[in-house]
């Protein structure tokens, strides 16, 4: 008999003929409601699941014979980790194989709102543009300037290799901690940097780490950008920061109740919005499903997850 697997999205068919040449598949188009994923994943061995669904005790508790989670994400704080390790389940998340686009990504970001293009398209829409002239639209220039990164994993990395191309110079810190060598306090990152731009991890360590003390150490020029997870940041004291010109601009990929945005951010001209499309390539999300499925089925079969959490 093959392992019985609920899918809770639609994945890319390359990857979804993978899956079922070797399991039998429960596939959910669309939303699933909490309600409907504890039902459904009763009877698996295995649950290949997004970030935005919640992996509790209890989604595990009803499943007796499950033995892997597999998020089709590099993020994972919507797994409950150590309730997986207690009860003998294996996660797996889908890392590396987004890490350039999600790169990218983070740099379109810092063009966009250092040089105004969004701003500058909504103007042009609104029939705001009446002429050129040598004062208008100006933006800041990022040759020379500091880019302050923190989390310096594989995509903070991809980030700072981005950055010799545009003349800039990068600092980095670990989140709360200054482990790594290099690595300089998020307070003096803070300080010191012209664009900041955030990737590590949401843990209970790093929620809210952009708060109203730290945003106010940075510079009055300065650009905050997010693609790493919401709740790193206090949107509400980022929106007092823009309001008051605390800093110069945000441009953010994540929300802290995604898919709501403070309703303030949406009446800003100083702000970049996305809606959390880091990785969303078709090149990277077929590698992040193919990745995801043979993790699944690697822990199904008895072989050693390719990238397990932890
Ligand atoms: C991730 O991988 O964690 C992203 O946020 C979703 O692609």
């Amino acid at each position: 008999m093959k392992p019985r697997v609920l899918l809770t999205r639609r994945i890319p068919s390359s990857a979804f003929a993978t899956l079922e040449a070797a399991c039998d598949v429960d596939r959910n188009d669309g939303e699933l409601a909490p309600q409907d994923l504890l039902s459904r994943v009763r009877d698996k061995d295995g649950l290949i699941c997004v970030f935005t669904d919640a992996i509790t005790p209890e989604v595990m508790d009803a499943a007796s014979g499950l033995k892997v989670v597999s998020t089709i994400a590099v993020g994972y704080n919507n797994i409950d980790v150590a309730a997986a390790r207690s009860r003998g389940i294996v996660v797996t998340n889908t890392p590396d194989v987004l890490t350039e686009s999600t790169a990218d990504m983070t740099w379109a970001l810092i063009m966009d709102i250092t040089r105004r293009v969004s701003e500058g398209d909504r103007l042009i829409r609104r029939g705001g543009w009446k002429r050129w002239s040598l004062e208008f639209m100006i933006g800041t220039e990022l040759r020379g300037r500091q880019l302050g990164i923190i989390g310096y994993g594989r995509i903070g990395r991809a980030v700072a290799m981005r950055a010799k191309a545009f003349g800039m110079d990068v600092v980095y810190a670990n989140g709360p901690a200054t482990t790594a060598s290099g690595a300089i306090s998020v307070d003096r990152l803070l300080a010191t940097s012209d664009v900041v731009s955030i990737h590590c991890p949401l843990t209970p360590e790093t929620r809210h780490l952009i708060n109203q003390a730290s945003l106010a150490r940075m510079k009055r020029s300065a650009y905050l950008v997010n693609t790493s997870r919401g709740p790193v940041v206090d949107e509400s004291a980022l929106v007092w920061a823009l309001k008051n010109n605390i800093i110069s601009g945000a441009a953010l990929d994540v929300y802290e109740n995604e898919p709501a945005v403070h309703p303030d951010l949406l009446t800003l001209e100083n702000v970049v919005l996305t809606p959390h499309v880091g990785s969303a390539t078709t090149d990277t999300r077929t590698a992040m499903a193919d990745l995801a499925v043979r993790n699944a089925i690697a822990v199904l079969t008895g072989q050693p997850p390719l990238t397990p959490v932890g």
